[in-house]
């Protein structure tokens, strides 16, 4: 047993589970839910448009673009091939690349990207890799929502729209999918500090010509303050994950898990 952020950590609970995380190499979400995943035993497949040195001579990560039906088919094509397919999907990747400034501003190009990204990639790669799950009558997947999916935010409306359309989707596929042995839940984090949402607001700021905390400050305060006092650690959304994929969630199924420091005030 390994002690990982003072959470004991038994090495052989995913052993010889092969897992796909998508985009796991940037410091978020994914790569923590892969260090989690990959502590637990699991043979942990990811990635990513940019291939990081250390990751170039692995057969753990393919370099693809998901938000393109050729990234995800790529994707697939690879994981058959190699791998004969996943036990576990986490379909990670997601994000809001919009201007802001209000509806106006958003072109059909973003609209179109948005949910490329936020909603096409999960459904496409869940599509591709769901015939050896359902052949071996196993599989677990997640997708990674947003608490925006219920409360959606005044500069990502597109953003919150694909989330709510992932998680609505993400409920439809678990009804279907469970009397067939695989299990779909999904994640909704709140505000978590990645380098992802570093990116957000570092472009909030030049948008709107404030600095870094100005901008940081005025999201913080579209949420309504963070009851718990902080934003959400990367690895702290990995041990959701790390529970959800694993038997000790054999009974959940088609449910959505929001984890926010309490930012949702709604029941
Ligand atoms: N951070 C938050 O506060 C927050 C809150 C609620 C929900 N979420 C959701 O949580 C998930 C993880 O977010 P995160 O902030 O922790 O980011 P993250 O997991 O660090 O995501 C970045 C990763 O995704 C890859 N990536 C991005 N776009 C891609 C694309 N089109 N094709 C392939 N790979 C791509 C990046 O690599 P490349 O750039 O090299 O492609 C990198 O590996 C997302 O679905 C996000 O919407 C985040």
């Amino acid at each position: 047993m390994e002690n990982f952020n003072h959470i004991t950590i038994d090495p052989m609970e995913l052993a010889g589970k092969r897992v796909l995380v998508t985009g796991g190499t940037k410091g978020g979400m994914g790569e923590a839910i892969v260090k989690r995943l990959t502590k637990a035993g699991a043979t942990v497949i990811t990635t990513a448009r940019t291939t990081p040195e250390e990751l170039k001579e692995t057969e753990l990560f393919i370099q693809a673009d998901i938000s393109t039906p050729e990234g995800t088919a790529k994707i697939v094509e690879y994981i058959l091939e190699r791998f004969g397919g996943v036990d576990i999907l986490v379909n990670n990747v997601g994000g809001s690349s919009t201007p802001t400034g209000g509806v106006l501003k958003q072109t059909d190009e973003d609209w179109q990207r948005t949910f490329d990204t936020n909603l096409f990639a999960a459904v496409r790669l869940d599509r591709g890799l769901l015939p050896p799950m359902l052949k071996q009558s196993y599989g677990v997947i997640l997708h990674i929502t947003s608490i925006q999916r219920r409360f959606p935010g005044e500069n990502t409306m597109a953003y919150s729209a694909a989330k709510a359309a992932l998680g609505n989707y993400s409920k439809a596929l678990a009804t279907e999918l469970a009397p067939k042995g695989i299990r779909v839940n999904s994640i909704a984090p709140g505000f978590t500090e990645t380098k992802a949402a570093e990116r957000l607001i570092e472009r909030m700021a030049n948008e709107r010509g404030c600095g870094y905390n100005d901008a940081r400050q005025s999201l913080m305060d579209s949420l309504g303050g963070i009851p718990i006092g902080r934003t959400a650690r990367p690895e702290e959304v990995a041990e959701l994950a790390a529970f959800l994929v694993s038997n000790r969630a054999s009974y959940i199924v088609g449910a959505e898990h929001t984890i926010d420091g309490g930012i949702v005030r709604t029941i």
